[in-house]
């Protein structure tokens, strides 16, 4: 079977993950503050702000016709209502480089980062933090709209919900989050949570500019406040873009795990997947697509999470293997009955062979969901490069390409060539 015609094929980064130097933003702050919970801070990470046009030109040779990135909301705006024309700029010279190698860009305009401004202001439980957002995204997409086929509001929209039931699991449903290690990571959410200074501490807070209670940062925005601001923030940036460039296909990506009920825990798993899910469908009602991004799967018994089954090969985040996930999650996200991208899939392994494998057995149920008609437009590998995952720092490595951290020296991993080439085929052989 060949996959659609114009099915996209690519990879994915964010952009404080791969850019470097992100200094107006609060990640950058709370990373340096002594004590963060941070294995280390982002710095000048891949320097793609600098090496985007090799980089680009890359993705084109191996065989891709798509590339996710996002664009930095804290470098387009770096003070509340101060909007940078040289960022505006480099972006914009990013989407023509992507154009001209014919690679299409599917952009995120929120993913993860936010502005250290934001934090001052109470961050992603202050009431007019969708406003903010929506007058960012409404500059952004009138100077660059013409270049985005594709934009997504928000990455991860539901993280705080999966970063709470991870804490729920971890204490016991005290929700006193303690810092964790790449070991410890339990499920197939990405980022971790951090330690004191990050989580709950003044240090944090200090470093921002703010208070504690002010300072919200997104991954953390688990109260009802900060996700009705969330999804606000999504309908109102859509109203925007919409208004400036009708012609972009706007939606957000949710990431959705496959919840699989373990003994007695079918209404657990249930409830699991209506938080991370069904609770975002009014926000997504009006969207173009829907953004899929799965890891792994979650055995879920009554009271939370179980171990991972005996013998389960893990990933370095600590995930299982458990590449058949995608395929259970699209067929259950096609509920939304929206067309959707997979926008983030992939694996945390130094064994490249295993990434390899991953891809196979993903592709092949991606296959078999296109085969039983549903709507599936693209797959977007997590990542491009080894790069900061965040509160942990460099040591796992999710990329196609590695980087020389050094040097800044790219070099392709065969899971790259491989996927390349199907991407070429259009085909998974
Ligand atoms: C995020 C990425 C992250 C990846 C792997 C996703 O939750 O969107 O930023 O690096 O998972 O953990």
């Amino acid at each position: 079977m060949t996959f659609p015609d114009d099915f996209r094929w690519g990879s994915a980064t964010a952009a404080h993950q791969v850019e470097g130097n992100n200094l107006a933003s609060d990640f950058w702050a709370v990373e340096h503050v002594p004590d963060s919970g941070f294995a280390e801070p982002s710095g000048d990470a891949c320097d793609h702000y600098r090496l985007y046009r090799q980089d680009i030109a890359l993705l084109k040779e191996l065989g891709f016709n798509s590339y996710r990135f996002s664009i930095e909301w804290a470098r387009v705006e770096p003070e509340d209502g101060v909007f940078s024309r040289a960022a505006i700029a480099h972006y914009r010279d990013v989407l023509e480089t992507c154009h001209e190698f014919g690679i299409a860009p599917m952009v995120t305009l929120h993913h993860f980062s936010s502005p250290r401004w934001l934090m001052r202001l109470g961050g992603w439980e202050y009431e007019k933090t969708p406003n903010r957002f929506a007058a960012y995204c409404r500059v952004v997409m009138s100077e660059l709209g013409s270049l985005i086929p594709h934009a997504a509001t928000i990455n991860e929209a539901n993280i705080a919900t999966l970063t709470r039931q991870m804490i729920e699991d971890m204490t016991g449903g005290t929700g006193s989050p303690a810092p964790v290690g790449v070991e410890q990571a339990p499920v197939g959410v990405g980022p971790v949570p951090a330690g004191p200074a990050v989580d709950s501490g003044e240090p944090g807070a200090d470093a921002l500019g703010t208070t504690a209670d002010k300072r919200n940062l997104f991954l953390f925005t688990w109260s009802e406040t900060g996700m009705a601001v969330v999804k606000r923030s999504h309908t109102m940036a859509r109203r925007a873009i919409k208004e400036v460039s009708p012609s972009t296909q706007v939606g957000l990506t949710l990431a959705l795990q496959d919840y699989q009920p373990g003994p007695g825990g079918e209404k657990a798993s249930d409830r699991r997947w209506a938080a991370a899910f069904d609770s975002f469908l009014p926000a997504l009602d009006g969207d173009d697509f829907l953004g899929v991004q799965n890891y792994s799967r979650v055995l879920v018994g009554p009271d939370g999470a179980l171990p991972h089954p005996e013998g389960a090969e893990l990933t370095q985040m600590g995930h299982e293997f458990y590449p058949q996930a995608l395929e259970n999650v699209l067929r259950r996200a096609a509920s939304a009955g929206v067309p959707m991208f997979v926008t983030e899939n992939g694996i945390a392994t130094e064994d490249d062979t295993r990434r390899v494998e991953f891809v196979r057995l993903a592709l092949q149920g991606l296959e078999r969901c296109l085969a039983d008609g549903i709507d599936v437009r693209g797959y977007y590998h997590w990542s491009t490069f080894d790069n900061f995952e965040w509160m942990l720092g460099y040591k796992p490595t999710f990329g196609l390409i590695a980087v020389d951290r050094e040097t800044q020296h790219r070099t392709v991993k065969d899971s790259a060539r491989r996927l390349g080439e199907i991407a070429r085929r259009n085909a998974l052989r």
